[in-house]
Parts: structure tokens; C-alpha cells; sequence
């Protein structure tokens, strides 16, 4: 990816998920906000590690990046989420994976998505399910193995743009339809969960 593309990426959370698709994203030219409820101070040496490109900031600066990275534990999303004003327009990777921590166990949303419940959090944000199938271990481990990001979202202009972000970092991304869709992604149930599939081109 040229400069001209390079974009800015938020994450709400730091850890693994975050790290690791920052490191990508760092790596394509991208550059990185990372966030958590603790305070930029607290990041100093997470962005130390990552480098040129990697910047903390509050979870409202995050938020206000090109793309957003959603990737807390399930029961933190929605503190984490109110801590930003307006949603309206906000490209929004939703990483989470909807795990009762008390039970360890899934939850069972019935008839609604992950993502639906995610979404009506951030209000007329352009949320994309992307990421959470993959286990971030073996993809710090692929760093350039054109890795299938599955895409479900309802927005076409939002996922089109996250597909070009995913390019750009070497994943192969696969559009599998609108926010229903995303059930196919969803942990443990999901018959996409935890598949890891390289695209030949
Ligand atoms: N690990 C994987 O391989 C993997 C793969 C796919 C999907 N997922 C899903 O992705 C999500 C993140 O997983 P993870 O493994 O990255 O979790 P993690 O390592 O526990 O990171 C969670 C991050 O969220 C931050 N956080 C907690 N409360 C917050 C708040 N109110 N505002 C902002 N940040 C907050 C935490 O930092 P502070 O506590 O310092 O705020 C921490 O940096 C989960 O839903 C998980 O199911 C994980």
C-alpha cells in the first residue's frame, strides 16, 4: 500500500487482539491509536514496542480514527463504548466474541447477533464484523500468509473500505453477507469459527 492510502486505525482495548492487528497495521503504513480504560499512560510500553506508527490516546481519540478496532472482553463492550459521544458515521470493526466469562461458555443472543448487539451500542455506526474468527496467536505467527479475514456487515461502503484496510495488511478478506450473516463467524457455534483458510490468488 502506497503512503497516500496509509489510514488511521483506533483500537478500544490493548491487548491481543489489538496488538496484533496493530502490528499489521502498523507493518501496511498505517497509523496506529491504541486505547484502554486506563489512560494513554498506561500504554507507554506497549507503543514503545510497536513503534514508529503506534500512539496512545483516550477511547474517544481511538473512536475518532478512519477505522475503529472493537476488541474488548464481551462484558466490557458496553462501558467501553459509552465513553465515546457520537457514533454516527464511524467505521467499526466489531472483534468481540460473545463469551459468558461467569459461565465460560457462549451466550445465546436467540435470533440477534453479536454484532446487532454490539451495533445498538454505537449508534448509527457502520459496524463490520471482522477478525474474531481467527486466533490471534497463529496470526502473529502468519504475519504475511494472505490469512482469510471473513466480513459481515450491512453497510457495503464500510466494508468495502475494511476490506481494502485488510488488504493492505495481507489478509485476503471474504465478504459473507450483512449482520444476520455474522452468526456464521460467531464463537463457538459459528461453522466459520476458528477456521484459519490461506487464499491462493
Ligand atoms: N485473543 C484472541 O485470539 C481473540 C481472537 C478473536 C477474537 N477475540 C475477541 O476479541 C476481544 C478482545 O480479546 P483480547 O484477547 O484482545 O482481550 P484482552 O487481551 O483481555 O484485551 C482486552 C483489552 O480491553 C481493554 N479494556 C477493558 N475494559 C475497557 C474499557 N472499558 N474501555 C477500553 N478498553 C478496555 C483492556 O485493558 P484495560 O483493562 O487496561 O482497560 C485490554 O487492553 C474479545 O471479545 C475476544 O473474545 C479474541
Amino acid at each position: 500500500m502506497s503512503t497516500n492510502d496509509a489510514m488511521s486505525f483506533g483500537t478500544i482495548g490493548a491487548g491481543e487482539v489489538a496488538q496484533t492487528i496493530a502490528r499489521r497495521a502498523i507493518d501496511a503504513g498505517h497509523h496506529v491509536i491504541l486505547s484502554n480504560s486506563r489512560g494513554p499512560e498506561s500504554l507507554t510500553d506497549i507503543v514503545t514496542q510497536l513503534g514508529a506508527g503506534a500512539s496512545a490516546g483516550t477511547v474517544a481519540e481511538a473512536a475518532g480514527a478512519d477505522i475503529v478496532l472493537l476488541a474488548v472482553k464481551w462484558d466490557q463492550v458496553p462501558e467501553a463504548v459509552q465513553g465515546v459521544s457520537d457514533w454516527s458515521g464511524r467505521i467499526v470493526i466489531d472483534a468481540t466474541n460473545q463469551w459468558d466469562t461467569v459461565r465460560n461458555a457462549p451466550l445465546d443472543l436467540g435470533d440477534q447477533t453479536g454484532t446487532e448487539r454490539n451495533a445498538a451500542l454505537m449508534p448509527d455506526a457502520r459496524v463490520v464484523k471482522a477478525f474474531n474468527t481467527l486466533n490471534m496467536r497463529l496470526v502473529a505467527q502468519n504475519p504475511s500468509s494472505r490469512l482469510v479475514v471473513f466480513l459481515a456487515g450491512d453497510d457495503a461502503d464500510a466494508k468495502s473500505t475494511v476490506s481494502t484496510f485488510a488488504n493492505s495488511m495481507e489478509f485476503a478478506p471474504v465478504d459473507i453477507g450483512g449482520e444476520q450473516e455474522g452468526r456464521l463467524m460467531q464463537f463457538s457455534t459459528g461453522p466459520l469459527n476458528s477456521l484459519h483458510v490461506v487464499k491462493i490468488d
